[in-house]
């Protein structure tokens, strides 16, 4: 993995590494690195990738959604939601996402760990929504993911108060999965994203979407529908049906 980009991706045999790359600014979520992190995430499934690692250059994870930006946004802004946009696309993203958090994931960080499958802290990962001291509310989804994961009560403490909570605690609460220690949350992360590419592709895939199914009460639709499309796709009777009618026409071009 090389270069100044905003979001570095590397392949790792089966597992994908995505990182964030704005250490200068604490991987603070500026316009252009959430466009380029939709684009990652939003194209088609690298074939044969089984998980994906997503962390942060240079000691952090993320410091939030870049202040001097959030600054000018206005209700237009609020209500294209790019950064919600994003975290939907990983939360929906077809393969597990593990997030290898060290240090800062705050605010808009913190919501784009909440997106993730799977949260791997080291020593040194310090959570937070702080979004309330700046006079908005975390916009992007921590607002349903983070009662989702750790509870109403402990969500309400977070978002009111919006202390720094450290890995220890945020073990205790459900926050992360593992605390490892410091510089070993990518390593740690990886470990985990190949016992998961040990496992069953298609197990994998359709217990994400079965979960997932859970946590987007209101869209069972459309997870049904890709659901019964996928078991429909591997059938006989659609191979069966599809080349009568292609060996009836002439195969198209
Ligand atoms: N948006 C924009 N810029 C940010 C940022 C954010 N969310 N977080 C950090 N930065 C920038 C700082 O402005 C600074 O830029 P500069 O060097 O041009 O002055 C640079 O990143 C380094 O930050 P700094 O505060 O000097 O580093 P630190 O190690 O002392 O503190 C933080 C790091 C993350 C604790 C601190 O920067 C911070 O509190 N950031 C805001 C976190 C936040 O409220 N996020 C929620 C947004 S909704």
């Amino acid at each position: 993995m090389t270069g100044d980009a905003l979001v570095l991706t590397e392949t790792r045999g089966p597992v994908d590494v995505v990182t964030v790359n704005r250490p200068a600014k604490r991987n603070a979520l500026d316009l252009a690195l959430v466009r380029e992190l939709h684009r990652v995430f939003g194209g088609d499934v690298r074939g044969g990738v089984r998980a994906v690692v997503l962390t942060g250059a240079g000691g952090h994870f993320a410091a939030g959604a870049d202040i001097a930006e959030l600054e000018r946004r206005g209700l237009d802004d609020a209500l294209a939601s790019i950064n919600g946009a994003l975290f939907r696309r990983i939360e929906e993203f077809p393969v597990p996402v593990i997030a290898a958090v060290e240090g800062y994931a705050l605010g808009g960080g913190c919501e784009l760990a909440l997106a993730c499958d799977l949260r791997v802290a080291s020593e040194t990962a310090r959570f937070a929504q702080p979004e309330v001291g700046l006079g908005i509310v975390p916009g992007a989804g921590a607002l349903y993911r983070l009662p989702r994961l750790i509870g109403m009560g402990a969500a309400k403490d977070l978002v009111y108060t919006g202390r720094r909570v450290a890995a220890d605690e945020a073990l205790r609460i459900g926050l992360v999965n593992r605390v490892v220690p410091a510089g070993r949350a990518l390593a740690a992360a990886l470990e985990i994203a190949e016992t998961i590419s040990d496992q069953g592709a298609a197990a994998v895939r359709l217990a994400k979407l079965a979960l997932g199914a859970q946590a987007r009460g209101t869209d069972y639709g459309s997870i049904l529908e890709r659901m019964a499309q996928g078991i429909l796709f591997e059938s006989e009777d659609k191979h069966r049906r599809m080349k009568d009618f292609l060996d009836r026409k002439g195969r198209p071009r």
